[in-house]
């Protein structure tokens, strides 16, 4: 089966090929410059940009893949949740194409496209990514992005529930927020996970939120309020350059302690013998490094997605529709319409 698939939920265009599980092309074009000069990412910037880009992305993926329009099998996109003007761009693009081709059209979940993004995986064999199911386990998930942190147990394919999510900002909220307190340009994660390297993570004692709540939920903006007061008391560290390195350290360190606890706590608890791990902030090496041995210590498998399907990626909305129709689900209807604040189940 082979599958165009649209994913412009937030600040990142793409579109990508798959065909039978495979990656074919997965064209991205990043709004981050334009939106760093706002500090953030501005909807209405946002849902502009991705008109603009939205077919040369496209003609781009379907060129790279080798594909003509007329080989599609189906079309999805993310349905939500996402920026609602930026979520009506993708959507009603992938309908009009299914519609104009008369093939089946998947909106898809883009947390529950993160959620099996890390069976994709690279074969040497033939130097593609393959989504692998039949190496499926249940695990317990853990997505972290800028826009969210959810914790969910996935039984089978197809067949997961939320455990907990955050009560107030995300994980990488709490990066980027923190990091413009710094000084940081937007978003400063990555900026952070690079300065952190050099820097003390037991320089500055940050508070650990939830840490230890029987919940599986998660709040980080306590942590944030604390490095705003901590900053506004001591307003010279930031003019020293490996003050800010210690203090990068310090935050990351508090952030990834408490995702890295409630996760294997999580799976412990249930029983499974896999985690996962996708969303932006996955790509934090302190992070994919606790995961891994905290992992190794607790006898768990470790499957952490990619770093390009941890970021916004429409490679991930197009294995799980192609899933989804193998499974013999029900196609979308043509003229449904976005969800903003769609909720994984
Ligand atoms: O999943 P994503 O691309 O977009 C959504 O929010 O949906 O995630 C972006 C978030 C931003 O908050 C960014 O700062 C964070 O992921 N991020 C990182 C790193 N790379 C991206 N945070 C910490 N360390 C990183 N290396
Ligand atoms: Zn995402």
């Amino acid at each position: 089966m082979t599958i165009l698939a649209i994913e412009t939920s937030c600040d990142e265009t793409s579109v990508a090929v798959v065909r039978d599980g495979k990656i074919l092309s997965n064209a991205v074009s990043s709004q981050i410059a334009l939106h760093a000069e706002y500090g953030g990412v501005v909807p209405e910037l946002a849902a502009r940009e991705h008109l603009k880009n939205l077919l040369p992305v496209a003609l781009a993926a379907l060129r790279e893949a080798g594909i003509a329009a007329e080989q599609l099998d189906a079309v999805a996109a993310t349905q939500g949740p996402g920026l609602p003007t930026a979520l009506l761009v993708g959507l009603k693009a992938a309908q009009a194409v299914a519609f104009a081709l008369r093939k089946p059209f998947v909106g898809v979940h883009h947390h529950e496209a993160h959620l099996y993004s890390p069976w994709i995986i690279y074969k040497d064999t033939n130097q593609s990514f393959i989504a692998n199911f039949s190496a499926f386990q249940p695990n317990v998930s853990l997505i972290v992005s800028g826009g969210h942190t959810i914790l969910a147990l996935v039984e089978s394919e197809l067949n997961h529930r939320v455990l907990g999510s955050t009560i107030d900002d995300a994980a990488g909220e709490c990066f980027d927020k923190t990091g413009k307190l710094m000084g940081l340009a937007y978003p400063a994660g990555p900026e952070m996970d690079r300065l952190a390297e050099q820097g003390n993570p037991k320089a500055f004692d940050f508070p650990r939120p939830l840490l230890h709540d029987a919940s599986d939920d998660f709040s980080f903006s306590g942590l944030k309020t604390s490095v705003r007061y901590f900053l506004r008391d001591h307003p010279d560290l930031v003019e020293d350059q490996q003050k800010v390195r210690d203090l990068c350290a310090s935050i990351q360190a508090a952030i990834v302690e408490v995702l890295v606890a409630k996760t294997i706590r999580a799976a412990k608890r249930i029983g499974v013998r896999c985690v996962t791990a996708s969303g932006g902030v996955t790509c934090n090496r302190s992070l994919r490094n606790e995961l891994a041995q905290a992992c190794k210590k607790n006898g768990l498998a470790l499957r952490l997605a990619e770093k390009f399907l941890c970021t916004d990626n429409a490679a991930m909305i197009g294995i799980l529709a192609e899933r989804k129709l193998l499974a013999g689900l029900p196609a979308s209807e043509l003229d449904s319409e976005i969800k903003p604040g769609w909720e994984l189940a």
